[in-house]
């Protein structure tokens, strides 16, 4: 069976996009999942990352911002591996419009400030043209990230979140130093507040269908 490719995108810069897909490539990889991560920004976060910094389970890494081939580098990998997930430029390029197209489902990171919830929105609409646009759903949710727990600001942001009416997960990322040192020390929580949220999410996501189960030994 083909993978599911599962994007993550937003048209704002640093909402969380590259940690999202660190955490949960790492994760499903450790689980014994043969991930595959598509670098579609041309600044190349993730596949540095990973060529420098990162410390843990195989993940197959393709860096691929020309959009005239990102999405033949999708499907190359898609036979290859049981999830293929696709970090995406966070000013809204046309290689992250592929990405969005090219997905079973996409992730939209949104950390808790106006500028995000207003960009957060404007995503989920990019997601709905693509869908339109292919004749053909796409489900996109977003997904709380760089959460402070008890803040009125994470509180109120989430609430807007709501009153606009934009679908998003339960679970979510937290503000945490082992998220950021994971850009240094390459290596991916597994354990502690941190991994729990990620395996929360990524509870959350199979259990909508987006991600696939555990590999069956
Ligand atoms: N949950 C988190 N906890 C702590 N720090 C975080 C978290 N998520 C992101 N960060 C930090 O915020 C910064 C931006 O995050 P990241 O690079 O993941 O965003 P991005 O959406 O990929 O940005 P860009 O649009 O530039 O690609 C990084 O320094 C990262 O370490
Ligand atoms: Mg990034």
């Amino acid at each position: 069976m083909a993978a599911t490719v599962l994007t993550v995108a937003s048209t704002k810069g640093g909402a969380g996009k590259t940690t999202m897909v660190m955490a949960l490539a790492g994760t499903l990889a450790a689980e014994g999942l043969r991930v595959a991560v598509v670098d579609a920004d041309p600044n190349r976060a993730y596949a540095s990352w990973s060529e420098a910094a990162y410390e843990g389970a195989a993940v197959t890494v393709r860096a691929e911002a020309d959009e005239t081939r990102l999405a033949t580098a999708i499907d190359e990998l898609a036979p290859l591996v049981d999830l293929v997930l696709v970090d995406t430029a966070g000013f809204g390029n046309r290689a992250a419009l592929l990405a969005i197209a090219a997905a079973d489902a996409v992730l939209v990171p949104c950390t808790p400030s106006r500028a995000d919830v207003e960009q957060a929105a404007k995503t989920l609409q990019l997601v709905e043209g693509a869908a339109r646009a292919a004749r053909r759903a796409i489900p996109a949710r977003v997904v709380p990230s760089r959460l402070k727990q008890v803040t009125a600001v994470s509180r109120h942001a989430l609430a807007e979140l709501d009153a606009a009416g934009l679908p998003r997960t339960q679970a979510g990322l937290g503000d945490r130093v082992a998220f950021a040192e994971m850009t240094f020390s390459g290596r991916v929580p597994g354990g502690g507040e941190a991994g729990q949220e990620v395996a929360g999410l990524v509870a959350e996501l199979r259990g909508l269908g987006w991600l696939p189960g555990p590999p069956s030994r």
